[in-house]
């Protein structure tokens, strides 16, 4: 599910240029939200009236939500939720995301991947190398959503973390359990396998247990119960593909032979949905972009079209889809069709791409193409996890 590389920044004159340059980081972004007009935007508060008027109180932005299993619902997903392609970061090609994870939970988005590397003993969360672009702290991020998840208590989160340097489960439930967040951790009944029927909404909900977490390749530390092998519980289908090649098929973890097996062991599916460029640096592919994450189910690479196609494939809609740039589309139109409803209480974000012209102020963040001019990328072919 990451960002595909075809090459490696490994030179000490990067190391140099970079720790000049600005980080660009998670809280460090112009506010570029445009909320839609006054009738669209609807508050908490209005939510909470009409919830009051009506006897429902909505989940996960939708009343008919509440008494659904977790993995009966499509959890739309941001991508490298902190690597943004914005004014903080210069609009940079490395970033898959315009807007920052609370603005993206705000706008209805449920599932948040994130990359963790060890840097100077602290986890952050880079993409692929610190050097390159740097997302801030572990830490600042889950403050940030547990902080979103204290305003929002009919909320349930999701987390996907790649664990790319092999840290422990204990040095990650470190940070979860210091920023508080842990409160909020899930523990389901297995821990070391799938689970065939997970609670409903409302469980998760009254029992304040709102956040599911998943680290791609821990060993599971029952010191940090919440804290859950992904491959245990989740299959994936490929990522880094190009448009409009998009397909359902399972790809990791290996060992099970179809994605319809994995459903039948009681895994969850996720859909990886984004693009990249089939260039010599790979990169989010933006040409295709709102095709990539339009509603549409009559168009070839689409979001609407994948996410139909594997619920058929699967017999079961996914449980969850990661998309780059999830306010092109926008990319939570699916997710509401797969489950059928009519969202309330969101805060609209912009479907527009941004740019430099579209933003404010002058980026400060390093590109690919920048560096490469430079002279201090090798490019050597790989692709880095
Ligand atoms: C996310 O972006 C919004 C809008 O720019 C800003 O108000 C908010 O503080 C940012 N959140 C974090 C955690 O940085
Ligand atoms: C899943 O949710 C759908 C509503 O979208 C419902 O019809 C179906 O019975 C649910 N499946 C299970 C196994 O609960
Ligand atoms: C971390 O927090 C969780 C949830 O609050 C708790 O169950 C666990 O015991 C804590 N772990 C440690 C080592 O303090
Ligand atoms: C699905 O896509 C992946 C990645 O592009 C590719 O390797 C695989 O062969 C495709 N599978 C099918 C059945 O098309
Ligand atoms: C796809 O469907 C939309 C309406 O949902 C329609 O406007 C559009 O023309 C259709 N496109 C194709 C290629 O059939």
């Amino acid at each position: 599910m990451l960002f595909s590389f075809k090459l490696l920044a490994a030179s000490a004159s990067l190391l140099s240029l970079s720790q000049a340059s600005p980080q660009g980081g998670f809280f460090s972004q112009s506010s570029a939200v445009a909320v839609a007009s006054s009738t669209a935007k609807v508050s908490a508060s209005t939510v909470s009236l009409a919830a009051a008027a009506t006897g429902t109180t909505a989940c996960n932005n939708s009343p008919d939500l509440c008494n659904r299993n977790y993995n009966n619902i499509t959890h739309m997903g941001a991508h490298d939720s902190a690597f943004l392609r914005d004014s903080s970061t210069g609009f940079t090609e490395s970033g898959n995301q315009y807007y920052n994870a609370t603005v993206a939970l705000s706008a209805g988005i449920r599932l948040l991947q994130a990359q963790v590397h060890l840097n100077d003993g602290v986890l952050e969360l880079c993409h692929t190398s610190c050097a390159l672009l740097d997302g801030g702290s572990l830490a600042t991020f889950l403050t940030a959503i547990k902080t979103w998840m204290d305003a929002n208590p009919n909320e349930v989160v999701t987390l996907l973390l790649v664990n790319s340097d092999d840290q422990t489960a204990a040095t990650f439930g470190s940070v979860f359990n210091s920023t508080g967040i842990s409160s909020y951790g899930y523990t389901p009944s297995s821990t070391d396998g799938p689970v065939a029927t997970w609670p409903t909404l409302q469980t998760l909900i009254t029992a304040n247990t709102r956040l599911v977490t998943f680290i791609a390749s821990i060993t599971y530390d029952s010191s940090y119960p919440s804290l859950l092998p992904e491959f245990s519980f989740v299959f994936e289908t490929a990522y880094g593909q190009t448009f409009p090649d998009f397909n359902c098929t399972i790809d990791r973890p290996t060992g099970l032979a179809s994605s319809t097996a994995a459903i039948s062991a009681g895994y969850m599916g996720l859909v990886n949905h984004f693009a990249d460029t089939n260039t010599l640096i790979s990169t989010p592919d933006i040409t295709n972009l709102p095709t990539t994450n339009s509603p549409a189910t009559n168009t070839s690479g689409s979001l609407g079209t994948e996410g139909q196609q594997c619920t058929s494939e699967w017999a079961k809609k996914p449980t969850f889809i990661l998309v780059d740039y999830f306010n092109v589309g926008p990319a939570v139109e699916t997710a509401d069709n797969l489950n059928g409803i009519t969202a309330v209480g969101r805060t609209s974000v912009s479907t527009a791409e941004l740019t430099q012209s579209s933003g404010a102020g002058i980026g400060k963040g390093v590109s690919w193409a920048v560096l490469l001019g430079m002279g201090v990328v090798a490019v050597v072919n790989i692709v880095v996890l």
